[in-house]
């Protein structure tokens, strides 16, 4: 049985107002948190016990999973008062382990997809005897990441910071934020201070000579970092392009296209469309188009709306002929009748937009 460390500690600020009451790595995507897509892909690879590794917002973690009785793997809990940056949250984790030293650890970001093979990456990792493997995937533009070059048996070479000049980049293989660690190498790490995996315990890894591997594997990857990307990456697990989606058995998948979860109120002359998860306790008027988006709990969608590769905050209220696009509109707010939210524009939680106002992203 392995163990796995999932970092769910961030304060998701890139993905605010939407992290404002619900952590990201709670947020849904298809219908589900992206941490329960996460575990039970974890589980399916042979982890029987996760130990989340908490800060912000921890109690909305422990009431929803608890001991991960329902999704049957042993979940525990290792929580920071002070978050602890990537590498500290990993020893502070570390403390509920209870594997061997020379054990396989399996760590995951908490913001990430993927259709990764995890069972192949801990067999390699265990076959090859190396302090950490690290799964690496490859950006068509890598001047957003830090680079990891590996040389031709995926011995990790250097860890770069984002790249400022073309000179600078040698390489299109970044960090894709899961690792597998040899747990005694995780009890080398500083316990109780912030450390930074990539900065700090990476780099010093190289330095100590030890072996680090980089695997890259070009399945489907995306970081949820951004309101965008998140919106992307539920509308990937709703149509399929992102692997391992599990579709809550009480939903609808509408034209093969659109989830409707249980209990949520569609008019039939609503237009759903482009992978858009209507949640529980939504509902959507007649004439009202749906399209690439996540709309989340109880959510009124009024007549005529219209609605374009946007999230939508729980208990929101978009009115009659408003229109949103590329936006991100916070927890209960209120979008008026014929307003216009437009591209890149965020509306806090429980802000009133009113009936025909135009909002750009950079009016506040
Ligand atoms: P931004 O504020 O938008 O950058 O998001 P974030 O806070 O989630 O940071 P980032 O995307 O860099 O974090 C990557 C993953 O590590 C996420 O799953 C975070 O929840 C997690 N994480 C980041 N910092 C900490 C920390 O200090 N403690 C713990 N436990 N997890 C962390």
């Amino acid at each position: 049985m392995i163990e796995a460390i999932l970092l769910v500690g961030g304060q998701g600020t890139r993905l605010r107002p939407l992290t404002a009451t619900t952590p990201k790595p709670m947020l849904p995507v298809a219908g589900q948190p992206i941490t329960v897509h996460q575990i039970r892909r974890a589980r399916a690879a042979g982890v029987g016990r996760v130990v989340l590794g908490t800060s912000y917002r921890a109690d909305v973690f422990t009431r929803a999973l608890g001991d991960g009785a329902d999704l049957g793997i042993d979940v525990a809990y290792a929580h920071e008062t002070t978050p602890l940056g990537t590498g500290g949250a990993i020893r502070n984790a570390a403390e509920e382990l209870n594997c061997g030293p020379n054990d396989p650890v399996v760590v995951f970001n908490g913001d990430i997809i993927n259709g990764l093979d995890i069972a192949a990456l801990v067999d390699g990792h265990v076959s090859s005897g190396a302090a950490v493997t690290l799964h690496l995937t490859t950006v068509e533009d890598p001047r957003r990441y830090g680079l990891v070059p590996t040389d031709e048996t995926g011995r990790v070479l250097t860890f770069l910071e984002k790249p400022e000049t073309e000179a600078e980049i040698v390489t299109n293989q970044i960090n894709a934020g899961c690792y597998v660690f040899r747990r005694s190498v995780i009890d080398r790490i500083a316990l109780g201070r912030p450390v930074s995996v990539e900065r700090e315990t990476f780099p010093g890894l190289l330095r100590d000579g030890d072996l680090v591997r980089g695997v890259v594997d070009d399945s489907y990857w995306l970081d949820l970092g951004t309101p965008w990307d998140y919106v992307q990456g539920s509308v990937d697990l709703v149509t399929g392009r992102a692997p391992g989606a599990q579709i809550p058995s009480s939903a609808q998948i509408r034209g093969g296209q659109s989830l409707v979860l249980d209990g949520a109120n569609v008019s039939p002359e609503a237009t759903l469309s482009g992978g858009t998860t209507i949640d529980r306790g939504c509902v959507v008027a007649a004439d009202a188009i749906v399209d690439g988006c996540v709309v989340m709990t109880n959510v009124h969608i009024g007549q005529g709306a219209r609605l374009f590769r946007s999230a939508v905050g729980a208990g929101a209220k978009i009115e009659a002929g408003a229109v949103i696009t590329e936006a991100v509109v916070g927890d209960g707010a209120r979008i008026g009748r014929d307003a216009v939210i437009g591209a890149g524009a965020r509306i806090g939680v429980g802000a009133v937009v009113p009936d025909g106002i135009t909002v750009t992203a950079n009016s506040d």
